[in-house]
């Protein structure tokens, strides 16, 4: 089995009223988990990396270790680039087999953020890669990119309708209240910009940063037009604390093939309850 674009699948989640949910995974054991859990509930699903996971891990691992998966599970995969920035670095990915690319040029200013990501367009559909972007600045860390609640940007809607059109991206990250990381105090989301942005844009739209938001809120965003839903952090912190707790109460333990048995089991209970959050079970 071959690693697919997120074209077709998001444009299926957005015909149908549900989200894609798109799990960031860093080695063989996480893309395991977020794998087998998608095929035992019949969920299309989206793995991803930022630029920090593939250097950890290597492309041509993740690569590897997602086809294989596909191929023991038969279930269409999507292996994709989360946050990058650096076109050659995304060119030289999309070479080694991965066809879902995210330039995340937002940091530039608005004709700057559609020069760079027009580019890309460009070259990944000629490669038969989709392409997502972001216009608006969310705030909070993801890796390295760090933007403080000060400089994070809201989307415009009139503009997010002249970033499609000029860039011709095949989805488009919103910015719309949620941030990276944990959450100091409940998001308080902005639904009403959502469903403006949603007028006047046809695309898929995909929300970032969704660990530790409402389940309730997502759902209403889903509804707006959301149809690829990102999470990170939960994920992480489910797997790190039944960890710890396994080696806290077996001190001797040495063998990763017990201490990463509960640490699996514990992320694919959050994997599980987020494909339902997102309506995606029973979709393939
Ligand atoms: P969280 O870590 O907040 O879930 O965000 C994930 C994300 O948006 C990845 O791009």
């Amino acid at each position: 089995m071959y690693l697919i674009s997120s074209h077709e699948m998001l444009k299926d989640a957005q015909r149908r009223g549900y989200a894609v949910p798109a799990f960031n995974i860093h080695n063989l054991e996480t893309v395991q988990v977020v794998a087998r859990t998608a095929a035992r509930m019949r969920s299309p699903v989206i793995l991803a990396g930022t630029p920090g996971t593939y250097r950890h891990a290597g492309v041509e691992y993740l690569v590897s270790i997602c086809q294989a998966a596909a191929h023991e599970y038969r279930i269409p995969l999507v292996l994709h680039l989360d946050h990058h920035e650096d076109e050659q670095d995304i060119h030289n990915k999309v070479e080694a087999g991965i066809r879902s690319a995210m330039i995340d040029a937002s940091h530039f200013p608005f004709e700057e953020n559609i020069e760079k990501v027009r580019s890309v367009v460009t070259y990944c559909h000629r490669m038969g890669a989709s392409v997502e972007a972001e216009l608006g600045l969310l705030g909070g860390q993801e890796d390295d990119l760090i933007v403080d609640a000060a400089n994070a940007k809201f989307t415009d809607p009139l503009k997010a309708a002249e970033f499609v059109r000029r860039t011709g991206i095949d989805s488009l990250a919103v910015a719309i209240g949620t941030a990276h990381g944990l959450y100091k105090e409940e998001p308080r989301l902005d639904f009403a910009r959502l469903a403006a942005i949603r007028e006047q844009v046809d695309i898929p739209l995909v929300l970032h940063g969704a660990s530790g938001v409402p389940e309730a809120d997502v759902r209403r965003c889903i509804e707006l037009g959301i149809c690829k839903v990102n999470v990170a952090t939960e994920l992480k912190i489910a797997f790190a604390d039944a960890m710890k707790a396994f080696l806290g109460s077996h001190p001797d333990a040495s063998d990763p093939r017990q201490y990463l048995v509960p640490a699996m089991a514990a992320m694919e209970e959050v994997v599980e309850a987020k494909i339902r959050m997102c309506m995606s079970d029973n979709k393939i």
